[in-house]
This record gives C-alpha cells, sequence and structure tokens, in this order.
C-alpha cells in the first residue's frame, strides 16, 4: 500500500513512517519538500513530497499533525477524495499540571471528516506514545479504530496490521472518535503521576 504520512517530518509522524515502512510504499509529507525529502532519507524506501503531492500519490494518509494544525487539510479535500485518512491527532492543553482534552465537544477526526467530505475518516494510533513506537519491537497494543463503516474499519485495520504486535479494535462511527481522543492525556497523566514509563493501551478479556 501507499501510504503518505502528513507531518511525516514530526515526531509521532517519524516513527510510525518508519514502522509503516516495513511493510508499505512511505510518502513522507511536510510543508517543505526539502525537509519531507530530508526525513525521507532516513527511513528505508521513502520518499518526501509536499502535503499535496503526498496527498495525491497516496491510497491511505495518515494525519500526524499537531491539532493546531489541522486546517492542512482543507487544501486537500480533492487528493484524498474517495481514500482512506487515518487520524492520530489529539487535542491537548495543560491545566495544573494535569493534561487535559482541549474540545468540549467533537473531536479532531470529525474536524478531519468535515474538510475532507470524500474521505473515509478513521482514528487510529492516538494512544500510542512515540517511545513505544521508536522500540525495535513494538509492545503488544490495541489501536482503536472509530470509523463509519464496518469497511472502513476493515481497511485500517489492514493498515494497522503491518504493524506487528498491533492488534486494532473497532470502536464504533467516528461519532466515538472524542473518547479515543480522550484516552490519550489520561495515560499521559497516568504515567506520570505513577511514575511509570510511557502507557498505552491493550484490553484484557476472559481468555487473556
Ligand atoms: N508524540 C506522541 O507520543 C503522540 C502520541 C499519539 C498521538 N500524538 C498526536 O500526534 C500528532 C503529532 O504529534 P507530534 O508530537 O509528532 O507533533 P510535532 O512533532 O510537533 O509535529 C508534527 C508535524 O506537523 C507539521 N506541522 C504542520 N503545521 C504545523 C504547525 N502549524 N505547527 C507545528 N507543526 C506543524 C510539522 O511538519 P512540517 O513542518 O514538515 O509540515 C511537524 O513536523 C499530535 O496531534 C499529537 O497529539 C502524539
Amino acid at each position: 500500500m501507499k501510504v503518505a504520512v502528513i507531518g511525516g517530518t514530526g515526531k509521532m509522524g517519524g516513527a510510525i513512517a518508519r514502522k509503516l515502512s516495513e511493510k508499505n510504499e512511505v510518502i513522507i509529507g511536510s510543508r517543505d519538500p526539502e525537509r519531507a525529502k530530508l526525513a525521507a532519507g532516513g527511513i528505508p524506501g521513502a520518499r518526501g513530497a509536499d502535503y499535496a503531492a503526498a496527498a495525491g500519490d497516496c491510497d491511505v494518509a495518515v494525519f500526524a499533525l499537531p491539532y493546531s494544525a489541522i486546517g492542512a487539510a482543507e487544501g486537500l479535500g480533492g487528493a484524498l477524495s474517495g481514500k482512506l485518512v487515518l487520524s492520530m491527532v489529539v487535542p491537548l492543553r495543560r491545566e495544573g499540571g494535569m493534561l487535559r482534552y482541549a474540545l468540549e465537544r467533537g473531536s479532531a477526526a470529525e474536524e478531519l471528516a468535515r474538510l475532507l467530505p470524500g474521505s473515509r475518516v478513521a482514528t487510529a494510533f492516538n494512544n500510542v506514545p512515540v517511545a513505544m513506537l521508536l522500540e525495535e519491537e513494538v509492545a503488544a497494543i490495541d489501536i482503536l479504530v472509530a470509523t463509519d463503516t464496518r469497511e472502513a474499519y476493515e481497511e485500517a485495520a489492514a493498515v494497522v496490521r503491518t504493524i506487528p504486535n498491533l492488534r486494532p479494535l473497532y470502536a464504533g462511527p467516528l461519532s466515538e472518535a472524542g473518547a479515543v481522543e480522550r484516552m490519550t492525556p489520561l495515560l499521559l497523566n497516568l504515567a506520570k503521576l505513577n511514575e511509570t514509563k510511557s502507557l498505552s493501551t491493550r484490553f484484557v478479556s476472559e481468555e487473556g
């Protein structure tokens, strides 16, 4: 699959691009194509492009932008029309030493879907700390995918499964994206308050 990582020059984008590049053709998208090429140079098989070219060239796009920058999607609607878009964006703010979810209602993924009306938008990778993605072997983590149809979930799940040890779980329609995104500040606060290393999501059942 050809996967564009919009914001692939960043911490999270770079880490997910490296993992995805093991089984996919990766295009690093940056506002600055030179920065994209530089970042792609460090990832085997990857290439760099500006956001529009990366979006136009891919089968699937991963958005790894800060929440404050998701307006960049506005110009990409045509290039991403008919495509799957995975959002790892989490709106965060600091308050009294705690991290808080920054939106009163809705979610970043739903905002992205409004900016990209022709795309199938899904959450993915929101609850994976970058430190865990940088490990050579990623721990067993559940990736919560909220998206409007089962078909879009299956498409997103196929991308998630290209990274060993990651288990996709269907979290329901995109209206559930806020519940998924809200877990990120909880995980970050838990790690800080309990002085653990980075924490992520792994659900247990009666079967273990
Ligand atoms: N860090 C984590 O552990 C983690 C875990 C899960 C989810 N997330 C979420 O993933 C997203 C990316 O996080 P990150 O820590 O990787 O972000 P980051 O490194 O600060 O930024 C990612 C990239 O966004 C691009 N960008 C576009 N417009 C921007 C603007 N106005 N200001 C700053 N950067 C801009 C930049 O690429 P160009 O300038 O090259 O275009 C930058 O390299 C966030 O929404 C975050 O909440 C992060």
